[in-house]
């Protein structure tokens, strides 16, 4: 997508995101409100959810898109790479990122943000896929930041 016109969309995602979540203080309710309009005005996503941090393992959560794997193997892939990191992970051709793990053949790039508490601890990911490579750059990675930012505004 033309990275004009995706900003632009992600712009106007951030606004009606500001008018859905104030409805509820709920993380859960507020985090799978955020994944159902993004997956739904985004048409390069290919699934859209979380993986959360418990007792040292990722497990998935919420999510829109085909049915995904439960649990993420320790310390492998692009998810466990944005934990260890702490960092956002961009993968533009996802086999060409030693150790990807593949819960669905079709996904070609990857982005994943790690999500932090109020107390800054990290608690988890945003992982995004796309069907075709290279869908996410820098674009992606700031206004998706942004949008993280609202589950504890
Ligand atoms: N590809 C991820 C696994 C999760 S799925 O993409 C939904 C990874 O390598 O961590």
């Amino acid at each position: 997508m033309d990275p004009k016109k995706k900003k632009s969309r992600y712009e106007r995602i951030y606004k009606q995101l500001e008018e859905l979540l104030p409805t509820s203080n709920d993380e859960l309710a507020r985090m799978s409100t955020i994944i159902a309009v993004l997956h739904h005005k985004m048409d390069y996503y290919f699934w859209t959810g979380y993986y959360f941090l418990k007792e040292g393992r990722l497990v998935v959560g919420p999510y829109q898109g085909p049915v995904a794997c439960q649990e993420l193997e320790n310390d492998k892939g692009v998810c466990w790479a944005g934990v260890n990191r702490q960092e956002p992970v961009v993968v533009p051709d996802v086999e060409q990122f030693p150790g990807h793990i593949a819960c669905d053949s079709r996904s070609q790039s990857e982005i994943v943000l790690p999500i932090r508490n109020r107390q800054r601890e990290i608690i988890g990911v945003l992982d995004i896929d796309s069907d075709q490579r290279n869908a996410f750059d820098e674009v992606d990675r700031q206004q998706l930041s942004n949008i993280l930012q609202l589950i504890y505004k």
